[in-house]
């Protein structure tokens, strides 16, 4: 059963290539390496055994994506990685955002709406939540405006995959990710931000292996225990499981709906500081931080209601916020020898 896993060099695309792999499907990457590196390949390829297809395509060309399709006529599902995910370059770029995230989504679905039947698993964020009211996050959740371009992609994303659904054979599932963290635990593959990253736990890594001076606590006045903000941090891997699972749902015809919405996460909310203490804790260093002020943007706490994910979907989180610290510490050191 081949899968299309577009965006399948980058962070959570790459860890979910592998469990697919280790699941016996075969896949076909497509990445254009904007934000991802073709050494990737050879990491997923060590932990697996076996080399996925690769091709170096950009989902906005058109007349190239049409011609994948055409080569690859077996391909049965989609896994949609591929799009740009800095909240603050979005701000700064929306029309590039726009164009991104949104042109291949469309251009996907319309190779997929030729087929007579397509399997189709969305990256959306729980961003499309902002702040809720009420903790857990449940699916039901109301999706508030967006507060940036990146994160009115993802709603406008899911509004077209929905719109889609009504007109064509496409069954797709929505996954809204909250905060992926972590590297596979042989530190074969892992994340590559670009620059200075703009994500708590890379920031924390850089900042342990002396890349970083000191790291920046966004505010401690937040009305939460510990004043620091509150976010579900959950491992890459078992966000990467989620996936084979999803696909497996459509694939096997047991979706109850065309279009399928879950939350993935721990279930657990972390503050800033609790991860710091963790993150100390796994890797027996002591991180240099200080309190500055907030952040735009950023809302107070997020964490997910897991009960939807673990009964239908039959999935469940494996690691704890301690495991997949470890497993970015031991990614961190490995990349930097
Ligand atoms: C961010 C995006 C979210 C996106 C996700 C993708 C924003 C507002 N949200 O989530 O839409 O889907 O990334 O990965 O950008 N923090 C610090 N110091 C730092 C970095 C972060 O204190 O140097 C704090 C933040 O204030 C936040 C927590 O750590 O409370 C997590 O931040 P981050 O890793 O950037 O994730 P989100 O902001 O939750």
């Amino acid at each position: 059963m081949k899968i299309l896993v577009t965006g399948g060099l980058g962070f959570i695309g790459s860890h979910t290539v592998v469990e697919l792999q280790n699941k016996g499907f075969e896949v076909v990457i497509v990445d254009n390496l904007s934000n991802s590196s073709l050494d990737v390949i050879e990491g997923i390829t060590a932990i697996t055994g076996k080399k996925p297809l690769f091709e170096n395509l950009d989902l906005r060309d058109k007349t190239r994506l049409r011609a994948f399709f055409e080569k690859h006529q077996n391909i049965i599902g989609v896994i949609h990685f591929a799009a740009s995910k800095a909240v603050g370059e979005s701000v700064g770029n929306p029309l590039l955002y726009y164009e991104n995230n949104i042109n291949a989504l469309v251009y996907l679905l319309q190779e997929l709406q030729k087929k007579e039947q397509a399997h189709f698993i969305f990256s959306s964020s729980c961003t499309v939540y902002g702040q809720a009211e009420k903790m857990p996050i449940t699916e039901d959740a109301p999706v508030v405006k967006a507060m940036s371009p990146y994160g009115n992609t993802k709603q406008i994303g899911e509004e077209i995959i929905q719109d889609v659904a009504k007109v064509s054979n496409i069954n797709s599932i929505l996954l809204r990710y909250f905060n992926p963290i972590g590297a596979h635990p042989t530190a074969a593959i892992g994340e590559l931000p670009l620059g200075v990253p703009q994500n708590l736990v890379p920031f924390i890594t850089q900042t342990a292996i002396g890349l970083r001076q000191e790291l920046s606590v966004f505010g401690n006045d937040y009305p939460t225990p510990d004043g620091t903000a509150i976010r579900d941090y959950i491992h890459v891997v078992d966000l990467a499981k989620a996936h084979v699972v999803a696909l497996e749902r459509l694939v096997h015809k047991q979706n109850a709906e065309k279009v399928e919405v879950f939350n993935l996460g721990t279930g657990t909310g972390s503050s800033v500081l609790e991860v710091i203490k963790a993150f100390e804790k796994v890797s027996n260093t002591q991180l240099p931080y200080k309190i500055v002020d907030r952040r735009e943007g950023d809302v107070t706490q997020a964490y997910a209601d897991t009960t939807k994910a673990n009964k239908v979907l039959g999935w469940k989180t494996e690691s704890s916020l301690e495991d997949a610290l470890a497993s970015a510490w031991k990614w961190e050191q490995k990349i930097r020898k």
